[in-house]
């Protein structure tokens, strides 16, 4: 693999092999067993968005794997100040060996694995968040064993969460179903290449959607960039919130998944999140497994 820059990029069998070296890297990781498969390699990471989980495990992944991490504000770079991205990407492929970048419009992403001659790795656009949904497949798979054939339901908002889960689930063999609100549309690429499954339902209804789910997945009603609309979104996303009365919908053994961070009492109960909250944490362990994986797929020998 050259880059990652979305799941639309990648086939089922490809998602499920960077499943297979995440979990032997994490294998490897908790046995003490060396893995630096990156020895001397150096990963620049460009953030214009906040971070937590995905700074740090990019930072201590790159550490396990023998190599070196750069982290770098882009408010901080020549980039802050108008510097062509085509620019930085020719700059960064003479020093580096990889970059992960944390941006707002996915056209960047694509734009500094096309100028550049190094690998570049997605942390999050407004249109996908691949990493993230590797860790979610993978926690799923350590839980229930299998992918193929079990049911996810999203509640909440068309954002990059839900464009990623929707690609993720149904390339992998799952089903999955939506409840958004009528008034946040999912972008069309997102639709063209769900038509085609028999497992994607969209609906406005959270409890059609959790009818018999093995997972319930949910994300922040404002993301960021959308701090502006955040009143008006509490509005239109009232009920569209993983709590009690969806959960006793689901399967008796649903999982719950969060990505990170939470607004308890708003998109979550506080009680079904302290529930499920192993589960979560997992997931949020496994983001950096799972880009271990994506980093030696993309950057290795
Ligand atoms: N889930 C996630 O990407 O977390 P951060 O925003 O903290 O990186
Ligand atoms: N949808 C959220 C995900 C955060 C990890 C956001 O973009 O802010």
């Amino acid at each position: 693999m050259n880059h990652f820059l979305k799941l639309l990029d990648l086939s089922g069998d490809e998602i499920l092999e960077l499943l297979n070296t995440a979990d032997q890297l994490k294998y490897e990781q908790k046995n003490g067993i060396p893995h630096r498969r990156l020895e001397g390699k150096t990963l620049a990471m460009i953030f214009q968005k906040s971070s937590t989980r995905t700074r740090v495990s990019f930072e201590t992944g790159m550490y396990q794997l023998g190599g070196h991490a750069l982290v770098m504000n882009a408010a901080d770079l020549q980039m802050g100040r108008g510097e062509p991205i085509q620019d930085t990407a020719r700059v960064l492929s003479r020093y580096c060996d990889g970059i992960m970048i944390r941006t707002y419009a996915q056209e960047d992403v694509e734009a500094l694995a096309s100028e550049g001659s190094i690998p570049v790795v997605n942390g999050l656009t407004d249109f996908s968040h691949p990493c993230q949904i590797l860790a979610d497949l993978m926690t799923i798979r350590e839980y229930k064993h299998v992918l193929s054939g079990l049911k996810l339901a999203f509640i909440g908002d068309a954002n990059n969460m839900s464009n990623s889960l929707i690609v993720g689930c149904l390339k992998v063999g799952m089903q999955i179903s939506v409840a958004c609100p009528e008034k946040y549309p999912f972008d069309p690429r997102i639709l063209e290449f769900a038509k085609a499954y028999e497992g994607f339902r969209l609906t406005t209804d959270p409890r059609a959607a959790a009818q018999g789910a093995d997972v319930l997945e949910t994300d922040v009603w404002a993301s960021m960039g959308d701090e502006g609309e955040a009143e008006q979104r509490r509005r239109d996303f009232a009920g569209y919130q993983i709590n009690g009365d969806l959960l006793a919908l689901a399967k008796p053994d649903c999982m719950v998944l969060h990505c990170l961070p939470a607004h308890r009492g708003e998109e979550i109960t506080a009680e079904a999140f302290e529930s499920h909250a192993d589960q979560i944490f997992d997931e949020a362990e496994n983001r950096l497994h799972a880009q271990k994986a994506v980093l030696v797929s993309c950057m290795g020998a």
